[in-house]
């Protein structure tokens, strides 16, 4: 597989070749670009919107919103103005620098408001996906005790205000006309009537600037912090990965509640100031080559699932829609199968660039550039400016073709600056001297190329979302019936991986289809749809360790008909 290549075509790119770029590359010529190059001090909500203003583009668009219900869109000037409302209106409640303030809604033109204000403010801005439950959202709000949370009317019964009491203000997009409650803010009438002028809070590069949290094999979420200095990674990715230029018009799919929504639908491309699409709403192969026709969107990032399911949709959908807009088309978040490669080349004459990054890296790492030939199902090679390797179990460089842990070295601006509440957690990244351990096995071939294995530890990543199965596990036990619960990824051709459940039944209760519906839709209720598993099957015991951890390898070999390994350790 290693052999074949899609060549590249050379189309405007703001690299050069790949080589050259990683001769003269420096990160110093990207700093010159930020405000604290003259001024010693930043703010991303300037940088990505406010500039543009200054700098003579306020009357471009920025923003092309739509849901199906809504179409909206909004030049620079506008967001730098509605943002400075709802700043001025944090002031006036006391929100400020360093603040964590949560978002918990759908995508909509005042979430990216929202957002901007808030990092106007100098706070720390923490997206939550929609889908959440109220354990979720409790568990996120509580370990990063945030004092304020932008929400709606119909999401706002998720949030448990009894038993957070650090969080004090909670305003709410949308009619609060019924909601009987007057400690709720109304967002709309509260930032009607504020001033349009508003000074940013001056930042340092290590301030602070979102918290996203994301799931380890053990434990609750962990809350990845990342600050300011992050802007210079997504403005040069922008550049160079996404190959944004003046006039794009540029859509990522994903969800604010995720670190691509952030980074890459907000960050790169306003940074890059060009013109970026947010769609709300379902996806469907219709809604979605629409938009890209309507918009004449000319690049386009999304993730393996979605391609996935956009090549199971009927053929003849791709005939109806006209898609010669579109540029460069990137994945990122699971492994990018090959025919998906050969697929997107024949159904959209484009090649889909794989890109590698994690919520920790703030930013994408390991890439397929526009000049660069593709190997298709390669991740592609490391940044200019960044360093990868292969390490053995002891931290040692492994040579070409070998196995191992996939690690940056430390020290690229959007690396994550600290686990909250968890130097622990934050430390096991680092355990070999200079390495960034990504948690991922991998494999570099003599030409530089890396290629994906797996996951080193149990992370479950269905659909390019991550799950931690302590989370999940710690839900189903919550349910009468589960006495023990064991879960793992298992592999499925369009999620990627599933979630799979094995729960051994407290005494009493009998296994039935009705009881993994209860038990499926329990875990769905309380934490969020994505978390629940799919397939559950009952055993009478679950395989342990004696000291009581059960074991999610063996469960994966049964899973998988495989050989269980060492067994040394299981309690009988
Ligand atoms: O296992 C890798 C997988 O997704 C993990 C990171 O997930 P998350 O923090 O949610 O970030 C996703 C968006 C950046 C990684 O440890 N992953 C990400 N990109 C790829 C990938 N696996 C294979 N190929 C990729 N391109």
């Amino acid at each position: 597989m290693n052999g074949e290549q899609l060549e590249s075509v050379v189309y405007a790119s703001n690299m050069g070749s790949y080589e050259q770029a990683c001769k003269r590359f420096q990160w110093k010529d990207v700093e010159s670009h930020f405000t604290w190059s003259r001024t010693g001090k930043v703010n991303m909500a300037h940088e990505a919107i406010d500039r543009h203003v200054y700098e003579g583009r306020g009357h471009k668009t920025a923003l092309l919103y739509c849901d199906g219900q809504r179409e909206e869109a909004y030049t620079f000037m506008q967001l730098c103005m509605e943002s400075n409302r709802f700043g001025n209106v944090l002031r006036k409640y006391n929100v400020a620098k360093g603040d964590r303030v949560f978002i918990f809604m759908p995508r909509s033109p005042e979430l990216i408001i929202a957002l901007l204000g808030i990092l106007k403010v100098g706070a720390v801005a923490g997206p939550l996906f929609e889908a959440f439950m109220e354990t979720a959202v409790k568990d996120r709000l509580e370990d990063s005790g945030a004092v304020a949370i932008v929400t709606t009317p119909e999401l706002l019964g998720r949030i448990r205000r009894d038993e957070l009491p650090e969080l004090k203000h909670i305003f709410v997009v949308g009619d609060c006309s019924s909601l009987d409650d007057g400690s709720l803010i109304d967002f709309k009438a509260e930032v009607n009537q504020a001033s349009y002028e508003f000074e940013p809070e001056w930042l340092d590069r290590e301030d602070g600037l979102i918290i996203h949290y994301t799931s380890g094999s053990t434990g609750k979420p962990k809350g990845v912090y990342h600050v300011q200095n992050a802007m210079i990674q997504h403005y040069y990715t922008g550049k160079v990965v996404l190959d944004l230029q003046e006039d794009d018009v540029y859509w990522c799919t994903a969800d604010p509640g995720w670190v691509t929504g952030t980074s890459y639908g907000i960050f790169a491309p306003w940074l890059n100031g060009v013109t970026n699409v947010i769609r709300g709403g379902r996806f469907s192969p219709e809604n979605w080559y629409r938009t890209i026709e309507r918009y004449q969107v000319n690049i386009w990032y999304s993730a393996p699932t979605a391609f996935r399911m956009l090549m199971g949709a009927n053929e003849e959908i791709l005939d109806k829609y006209d898609l010669s807009s579109l540029r460069h088309v990137l994945s990122v978040g699971e492994p990018l199968n090959p025919e998906v490669v050969r697929w997107g080349w024949k159904a959209y004459g484009q090649r889909i660039h794989d890109t590698w990054w994690m919520t920790e890296t703030g930013g994408q790492l390991i890439c397929n550039y526009p000049q660069m030939a593709i190997k298709p199902g390669s991740m592609g090679k490391p940044l200019p400016g960044i360093e990868a390797a292969i390490l053995d179990d002891e931290g040692r460089e492994l040579p070409p073709n070998r196995m191992g842990h996939l690690a940056i070295r430390t020290g690229w601006p959007s690396m994550m600056r600290k686990i909250w509440n968890n130097p622990v957690k934050y430390d096991e990244y680092f355990r070999f001297n200079g390495w960034y351990v990504s948690g991922d096995s991998a494999y570099m071939d003599e030409e530089g190329y890396f290629w994906f294995q797996g996951r080193i530890d149990d992370v479950i990543n269905s659909s390019g979302e991550r799950i931690g199965p302590f989370e999940v596990e710690s839900k189903l036990v919550e349910h009468p019936a589960v006495a023990e619960a064991g879960v793992i990824g298992k592999p499925d051709p369009l999620r990627g991986e599933i979630i799979k459940a094995f729960i051994s039944l407290r005494e009493g209760y009998q296994p039935s289809d009705e009881l993994k519906e209860e038990i499926y839709g329990f875990v769905r209720e309380g934490l969020s749809a994505h978390a629940a598993p799919r397939e559950i099957e009952f055993k009478d015991r679950l395989p342990k360790t004696r000291s009581g951890k059960i074991m999610r390898r063996v469960l994966k070999a049964w899973e998988l008909q495989l050989p269980t390994g060492d067994l040394s350790t299981i309690e009988d």
